[in-house]
Protein backbone atom coordinates (compact mmCIF):
# COMPACT_ATOMS: atom_id res chain seq x y z
CA UNK A 1 0.00 0.00 0.00
CA UNK A 2 1.14 3.64 -0.66
CA UNK A 3 1.30 6.00 2.02
CA UNK A 4 2.12 8.85 0.64
CA UNK A 5 2.43 10.01 -2.81
CA UNK A 6 2.96 13.21 -4.87
CA UNK A 7 2.05 14.10 -8.47
CA UNK A 8 3.76 16.88 -9.74
CA UNK A 9 3.94 18.81 -6.43
CA UNK A 10 5.16 22.02 -7.21
CA UNK A 11 5.89 25.23 -5.03
CA UNK A 12 6.93 28.55 -6.47
CA UNK A 13 7.52 31.87 -4.51
CA UNK A 14 7.55 34.72 -6.91
CA UNK A 15 10.04 33.58 -9.60
CA UNK A 16 11.76 30.84 -7.47
CA UNK A 17 10.82 27.11 -8.23
CA UNK A 18 11.66 25.70 -4.49
CA UNK A 19 9.36 22.69 -5.28
CA UNK A 20 9.67 21.39 -8.81
CA UNK A 21 7.46 18.61 -10.10
CA UNK A 22 8.36 16.24 -7.71
CA UNK A 23 6.42 12.73 -8.08
CA UNK A 24 7.45 10.87 -4.48
CA UNK A 25 6.18 7.83 -3.51
CA UNK A 26 6.43 6.04 0.08
CA UNK A 27 5.05 2.58 0.76
CA UNK A 28 4.02 1.32 3.98
CA UNK A 29 6.92 0.19 6.18
CA UNK A 30 8.73 1.90 3.91
CA UNK A 31 12.06 4.14 5.50
CA UNK A 32 12.64 7.41 3.13
CA UNK A 33 15.17 9.86 3.93
CA UNK A 34 15.04 13.04 1.73
CA UNK A 35 18.41 14.76 1.06
CA UNK A 36 20.11 17.38 -0.85
CA UNK A 37 22.35 20.58 -0.81
CA UNK A 38 20.72 23.84 1.53
CA UNK A 39 18.04 25.17 -0.30
CA UNK A 40 17.69 22.33 -2.45
CA UNK A 41 13.36 22.68 -1.51
CA UNK A 42 13.27 19.93 1.47
CA UNK A 43 11.43 22.17 4.10
CA UNK A 44 9.29 23.34 1.47
CA UNK A 45 8.53 19.92 0.38
CA UNK A 46 7.76 18.79 4.00
CA UNK A 47 5.88 21.52 4.72
CA UNK A 48 3.66 21.19 1.80
CA UNK A 49 3.07 17.56 2.93
CA UNK A 50 1.88 18.65 6.19
CA UNK A 51 -0.24 21.09 4.39
CA UNK A 52 1.47 24.60 6.33
CA UNK A 53 1.85 25.57 2.87
CA UNK A 54 0.05 25.65 -0.39
CA UNK A 55 1.74 24.13 -3.56
CA UNK A 56 1.20 26.10 -6.59
CA UNK A 57 0.42 22.57 -8.47
CA UNK A 58 0.45 19.11 -7.76
CA UNK A 59 -1.78 16.49 -6.12
CA UNK A 60 -0.80 14.66 -2.45
CA UNK A 61 -2.38 11.75 -1.41
CA UNK A 62 -1.89 10.51 2.14
CA UNK A 63 -3.29 6.88 2.45
CA UNK A 64 -4.57 7.17 -0.86
CA UNK A 65 -7.02 10.08 -0.78
CA UNK A 66 -5.79 13.93 -1.78
CA UNK A 67 -5.23 15.89 1.67
CA UNK A 68 -5.46 19.04 -0.57
CA UNK A 69 -7.76 21.57 1.19
CA UNK A 70 -6.90 20.07 4.39
CA UNK A 71 -5.66 21.95 7.72
CA UNK A 72 -2.43 20.45 8.82
CA UNK A 73 -4.32 19.43 11.92
CA UNK A 74 -6.66 17.37 10.04
CA UNK A 75 -3.71 15.58 8.57
CA UNK A 76 -2.27 14.87 11.61
CA UNK A 77 -5.80 13.16 12.73
CA UNK A 78 -5.69 10.89 9.33
CA UNK A 79 -2.40 9.37 10.67
CA UNK A 80 0.62 11.96 9.46
CA UNK A 81 2.44 12.46 12.68
CA UNK A 82 5.68 15.00 12.85
CA UNK A 83 8.29 14.23 15.94
CA UNK A 84 10.68 15.92 17.01
CA UNK A 85 8.54 19.06 17.49
CA UNK A 86 9.71 21.47 19.97
CA UNK A 87 7.04 21.86 22.66
CA UNK A 88 5.36 18.62 22.04
CA UNK A 89 6.00 17.63 25.88
CA UNK A 90 4.25 19.17 28.93
CA UNK A 91 6.71 19.20 31.30
CA UNK A 92 5.11 19.01 34.66
CA UNK A 93 2.98 15.85 33.77
CA UNK A 94 4.27 12.61 33.96
CA UNK A 95 6.27 11.07 31.28
CA UNK A 96 3.13 8.24 30.90
CA UNK A 97 0.60 11.15 31.37
CA UNK A 98 2.17 12.65 28.25
CA UNK A 99 2.08 9.67 26.04
CA UNK A 100 -1.56 8.94 27.33
CA UNK A 101 -2.40 12.52 26.04
CA UNK A 102 -0.89 12.09 23.09
CA UNK A 103 -2.85 8.40 22.31
CA UNK A 104 -6.45 9.83 23.00
CA UNK A 105 -5.70 12.69 21.29
CA UNK A 106 -5.79 10.97 18.45
CA UNK A 107 -8.73 8.80 19.33
CA UNK A 108 -10.64 11.56 20.30
CA UNK A 109 -9.70 14.38 17.97
CA UNK A 110 -8.58 16.58 21.06
CA UNK A 111 -7.99 15.49 24.41
CA UNK A 112 -10.51 15.93 27.49
CA UNK A 113 -8.43 17.62 30.48
CA UNK A 114 -10.16 16.24 33.01
CA UNK A 115 -9.54 12.95 31.46
CA UNK A 116 -6.06 12.43 34.04
CA UNK A 117 -8.31 12.28 36.27
CA UNK A 118 -10.33 9.56 35.01
CA UNK A 119 -7.85 7.21 33.22
CA UNK A 120 -8.60 4.33 34.31
CA UNK A 121 -12.06 4.48 32.26
CA UNK A 122 -9.68 4.50 29.49
CA UNK A 123 -7.68 1.19 29.57
CA UNK A 124 -7.12 0.83 25.79
CA UNK A 125 -5.67 4.38 25.47
CA UNK A 126 -3.25 3.57 28.98
CA UNK A 127 -2.29 0.01 27.47
CA UNK A 128 -1.23 1.77 24.19
CA UNK A 129 0.45 4.76 26.26
CA UNK A 130 2.75 1.96 27.91
CA UNK A 131 3.39 -0.28 25.26
CA UNK A 132 4.60 3.18 23.26
CA UNK A 133 6.99 3.95 26.52
CA UNK A 134 8.16 0.10 26.63
CA UNK A 135 9.50 0.23 22.92
CA UNK A 136 11.16 3.87 23.24
CA UNK A 137 12.87 2.16 26.72
CA UNK A 138 10.60 4.49 29.27
CA UNK A 139 8.44 2.66 30.81
CA UNK A 140 10.37 2.15 33.99
CA UNK A 141 10.52 5.91 33.88
CA UNK A 142 6.66 6.25 33.54
CA UNK A 143 6.28 8.07 36.74
CA UNK A 144 9.06 10.89 36.45
CA UNK A 145 8.14 14.22 35.53
CA UNK A 146 8.83 15.15 31.85
CA UNK A 147 10.63 18.06 32.86
CA UNK A 148 12.99 16.00 35.03
CA UNK A 149 13.95 14.10 32.03
CA UNK A 150 17.69 14.22 30.62
CA UNK A 151 17.86 15.65 26.93
CA UNK A 152 18.45 11.86 25.76
CA UNK A 153 15.30 10.81 27.69
CA UNK A 154 13.29 13.73 26.25
CA UNK A 155 13.85 13.26 22.66
CA UNK A 156 12.84 9.41 23.44
CA UNK A 157 9.63 11.09 24.88
CA UNK A 158 9.22 12.87 21.80
CA UNK A 159 8.95 10.34 19.53
CA UNK A 160 6.78 8.07 22.19
CA UNK A 161 4.37 11.03 21.87
CA UNK A 162 4.74 10.55 18.39
CA UNK A 163 3.90 7.19 18.19
CA UNK A 164 1.18 7.36 20.88
CA UNK A 165 -1.19 8.67 18.08
CA UNK A 166 -0.25 5.37 16.13
CA UNK A 167 0.36 7.15 12.79
CA UNK A 168 0.78 5.54 9.52
CA UNK A 169 4.01 8.04 8.80
CA UNK A 170 6.34 9.25 10.88
CA UNK A 171 7.99 12.71 9.81
CA UNK A 172 11.17 13.86 11.20
CA UNK A 173 12.95 17.13 10.63
CA UNK A 174 16.74 16.64 11.54
CA UNK A 175 15.93 14.45 14.65
CA UNK A 176 19.22 14.79 15.95
CA UNK A 177 20.06 18.09 15.66
CA UNK A 178 21.78 19.50 18.76
CA UNK A 179 22.40 15.99 19.96
CA UNK A 180 25.69 14.83 21.43
CA UNK A 181 27.67 11.68 19.31
CA UNK A 182 26.36 9.34 22.09
CA UNK A 183 22.62 10.86 22.15
CA UNK A 184 22.94 10.74 18.02
CA UNK A 185 23.69 6.84 17.75
CA UNK A 186 21.23 6.25 20.72
CA UNK A 187 18.75 8.07 18.89
CA UNK A 188 19.50 6.18 15.58
CA UNK A 189 19.53 2.90 17.16
CA UNK A 190 16.09 3.88 18.79
CA UNK A 191 14.58 4.95 15.16
CA UNK A 192 15.74 1.49 13.52
CA UNK A 193 14.57 -0.56 16.28
CA UNK A 194 11.28 1.24 16.71
CA UNK A 195 10.66 1.20 12.85
CA UNK A 196 11.48 -3.01 12.78
CA UNK A 197 9.28 -3.32 16.22
CA UNK A 198 6.08 -1.38 14.48
CA UNK A 199 6.88 -1.55 10.34
CA UNK A 200 6.99 2.32 10.73
CA UNK A 201 6.54 4.07 7.87
CA UNK A 202 8.94 7.39 7.88
CA UNK A 203 10.14 10.35 5.76
CA UNK A 204 12.72 11.62 7.27
CA UNK A 205 15.30 15.18 6.48
CA UNK A 206 18.51 14.89 7.44
CA UNK A 207 21.93 16.46 6.21
CA UNK A 208 24.14 13.61 8.41
CA UNK A 209 24.87 11.35 5.62
CA UNK A 210 25.96 8.37 7.84
CA UNK A 211 22.56 8.57 9.73
CA UNK A 212 21.01 8.59 6.08
CA UNK A 213 23.20 5.56 5.14
CA UNK A 214 22.91 3.62 8.29
CA UNK A 215 18.54 4.42 8.09
CA UNK A 216 17.24 4.48 5.36
CA UNK A 217 15.61 1.81 3.15
CA UNK A 218 15.71 4.41 -0.16
CA UNK A 219 16.92 8.09 -0.52
CA UNK A 220 15.56 10.50 -2.19
CA UNK A 221 18.04 13.37 -3.39
CA UNK A 222 16.87 16.99 -4.46
CA UNK A 223 18.81 19.53 -6.02
CA UNK A 224 16.83 22.88 -6.89
CA UNK A 225 13.85 21.62 -6.10
CA UNK A 226 14.31 18.74 -9.02
CA UNK A 227 14.33 14.86 -7.55
CA UNK A 228 18.40 14.21 -9.29
CA UNK A 229 18.34 10.91 -8.18
CA UNK A 230 16.82 8.18 -5.59
CA UNK A 231 17.54 4.34 -4.72
CA UNK A 232 19.32 2.90 -2.43
CA UNK A 233 22.29 3.96 -0.21
CA UNK A 234 24.65 2.09 -1.99
CA UNK A 235 22.72 3.49 -5.40
CA UNK A 236 22.68 6.55 -4.06
CA UNK A 237 26.10 7.10 -2.62
CA UNK A 238 27.81 5.81 -6.73
CA UNK A 239 25.40 8.09 -8.21
CA UNK A 240 27.94 11.05 -9.92
CA UNK A 241 24.65 13.37 -9.86
CA UNK A 242 24.78 13.25 -6.26
CA UNK A 243 28.20 14.00 -6.14
CA UNK A 244 28.13 17.24 -8.36
CA UNK A 245 24.66 18.57 -6.60
CA UNK A 246 27.05 18.66 -3.41
CA UNK A 247 29.98 19.59 -4.90
CA UNK A 248 28.01 22.55 -6.69
CA UNK A 249 26.62 23.60 -3.00
CA UNK A 250 29.39 23.60 -1.41
CA UNK A 251 30.54 26.13 -4.24
CA UNK A 252 27.54 28.38 -4.02
N1 LIG B 1 8.72 31.47 2.42
C1 LIG B 1 9.62 31.57 1.44
N2 LIG B 1 9.63 32.67 0.63
C2 LIG B 1 10.53 32.79 -0.36
N3 LIG B 1 11.48 31.87 -0.63
C3 LIG B 1 11.54 30.78 0.13
C4 LIG B 1 10.63 30.57 1.22
N4 LIG B 1 10.91 29.38 1.82
C5 LIG B 1 11.97 28.88 1.14
N5 LIG B 1 12.34 29.71 0.13
C6 LIG B 1 13.41 29.46 -0.83
O1 LIG B 1 13.15 28.20 -1.45
C7 LIG B 1 14.33 27.48 -1.65
C8 LIG B 1 14.24 26.14 -0.92
O2 LIG B 1 14.30 26.37 0.47
P1 LIG B 1 14.15 25.22 1.54
O3 LIG B 1 12.95 24.41 1.23
O4 LIG B 1 14.21 25.84 2.90
O5 LIG B 1 15.48 24.36 1.27
P2 LIG B 1 16.19 23.27 2.21
O6 LIG B 1 15.29 22.93 3.34
O7 LIG B 1 16.47 22.11 1.29
O8 LIG B 1 17.47 23.90 2.66
C9 LIG B 1 15.48 28.36 -1.15
O9 LIG B 1 16.02 29.04 -2.25
C10 LIG B 1 14.79 29.31 -0.20
O10 LIG B 1 15.47 30.53 -0.12
MG1 LIG C 1 15.60 23.11 5.39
Amino acid sequence: MTVLQTDGLTKRFGGLTAVDEVDMSIDKGEGVSLIGPNGAGKSTFINLVTRRLEPSEGDIQFNEQSILGLDPHEVVQRGMSKSFQTASIFPDLSVEENAIIAALAAEHGSFRFNFLRHRNAYPEVTRVADEVLESVGLYEQRNATAKNLDYGNKRRLEIGIALAAEPDMLLMDEPTAGMSPEETESTVELIKEVKEELDLTFLLVEHDMEIVFDISDRIVVLNRGQVIAQGTPAEVQDDPAVQDAYLGGAEE
